[in-house]
């Protein structure tokens, strides 16, 4: 480095770094979340995490899978061990054609790119489609991980508003028509239907034509991000945007929530006109999936009763909804609200006028609960008044009393609110960005 070349450390990066000035653009927008920052201790048992959306994975039957795993390494190592297609395993697609048909999905095997988890899907869609300064246009609030790719892509969200029936159609048509105004190039809407993370509603059936509608009118694509589908708590299961306009929805799957988030399996069902670009960016990532995962889960679906194992997730997080539901009305104080999910692992909640919800997690982890904060879950820095409570992984007893916790937290806060006003949000290390959100 040069006198006369000084570097000025960029948003996100410390100026600690010797690299800092070979990093590209696009770097200046990955940034980690606060929950990241405050990871180490909110990872304490001591601390009940209602932060991550950490899948609970004691219910599946560990035993018989690893008799399996030895199985396929004796049996067919020597194929499991290796290299495979970009595509993904053919039998494991037939296999995933026969999951989407429960949500009313007509797919053709060659249709699907295997990925490494929905992220990857969500990065390849991203980077096929997205030039820097394109738009996407997603609900507010999203997924911190999808937000997390749009931003590496220098992409720019709009976000568009949700009720209690999800995605409201008519903002979507005056965030396009507004768009169209601007000469913005809007590329595709990315939506969650189904137990949106992080808002915990979903997509009414009767909305989902005309969004469908709306996007054709307006010649963008649709991705449709659907994760916890199958874990509607009434075993209720929605038909996919997907099932009735192929030409136009990507669809994006995943193994994590209904088998085993790190196996990293997921998919993308694309119209077959985008079929082959997906497959060439798959490959330029990761040149295929890892074989061996993908044999398992295959071998997981033909052997197991994964119908009956999901049916288990379902009352699992189902106990634990009704925990935290519980929970919030007996102790949280009055002008809370939050949404009532019926599938999924997410409560989405709104605080009182003055409270600032990345400003009060210190204080919350000091107490011993964290949750994540609402502004990481939107591009534009608006949630501050919000956050994100996970159920899916404490005990009911340990959910009930992380929500005591915050309760009291929060009435120290609404003190504090009424004394000075506004309470002044406090930096803590790490900025403000999404990232994504297993912490
Ligand atoms: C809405 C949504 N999309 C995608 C993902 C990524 O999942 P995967 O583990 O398949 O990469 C998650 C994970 O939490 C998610 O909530």
């Amino acid at each position: 480095m040069t006198e006369n070349h000084p570097v000025k450390p960029r948003a996100g990066h410390t100026n600690l770094d010797p690299h800092l000035d070979r990093y590209a653009a696009r770097t200046a927008g990955m940034t980690a979340s606060e929950i990241r920052a405050l990871f180490a201790v909110a990872s304490r048992p001591e601390v009940v995490s209602l932060a991550g959306g950490m899948p609970n994975l004691a219910a599946l039957p560990l035993n018989s899978l690893s008799t399996q795993v030895s199985e396929i390494i004796t049996e067919e190592g020597l194929v499991a061990l290796q290299y495979g297609s970009a595509h993904g395993i053919p039998t494991l697609r037939d296999q995933i054609c026969e999951i989407m048909a429960l949500e009313g999905i007509s797919a053709h095997p060659d249709d699907i790119v295997v990925t490494v988890g929905s992220q990857m899907g969500l990065d390849m869609v991203t980077r096929i489609f997205c030039d820097p300064g394109d738009v996407v246009i997603a609900e507010g609030p999203s997924y911190v991980g999808a937000l997390g790719s749009f931003t590496a892509y220098q992409a720019k969200v709009i976000h568009v508003a949700m009720d209690e029936h999800g995605l409201v159609p008519e903002t979507l048509r005056e965030a396009l028509a507004q768009a169209k105004k601007n000469k913005l190039r809007v590329k595709f809407l990315y939506t969650i239907p189904n137990f949106h993370n992080p808002a915990g509603v979903t997509l009414a059936v009767e909305r989902r034509a005309e969004i469908l509608e709306i996007c054709r009118e307006y010649g963008i694509l649709v991705v449709e991000d659907n994760p916890y589908g199958l874990l509607g708590f009434n075993g209720q299961v929605y038909p996919a945007l997907r099932s009735t306009d192929p030409d136009n929805v990507v669809y994006l799957g995943s193994f994590s929530k209904t088998f085993a988030s790190g196996l990293r399996v997921g998919w993308v069902l694309a119209p077959h006109a985008v079929r082959e670009k997906l497959v060439l960016a798959a490959e330029s990532a990761t040149l295929c999936p890892p074989t061996l995962n993908q044999i398992i889960v295959s071998r997981y679906l033909s052997t197991h009763d994964w119908k009956g194992q999901i049916k288990n997730f379902q009352e699992n997080y189902r106990e634990r909804r009704d925990a935290i539901l519980n929970a919030l009305d007996n102790y949280m104080p009055p002008g809370c609200s939050w949404t009532k999910p019926d599938g999924g692992f997410y409560v989405w909640m709104t605080m009182p006028e003055g409270v600032d919800t990345k400003a009060m997690l210190p204080r919350a982890v000091t107490a011993r609960v964290a949750y994540a904060s609402g502004t990481g879950f939107y591009a534009d820095g608006f949630g501050s008044r919000q956050l994100r409570l996970s159920y899916c992984y404490p005990t009911p007893e340990r959910i009930t009393e992380g929500v005591r916790r915050l309760a009291s937290v929060l009435e120290a806060e609404m003190d504090l609110v009424r004394t000075f006003g506004s309470v002044t949000p406090r930096s803590i290390s790490g900025p403000e960005s999404p990232s994504p959100d297993t912490a």
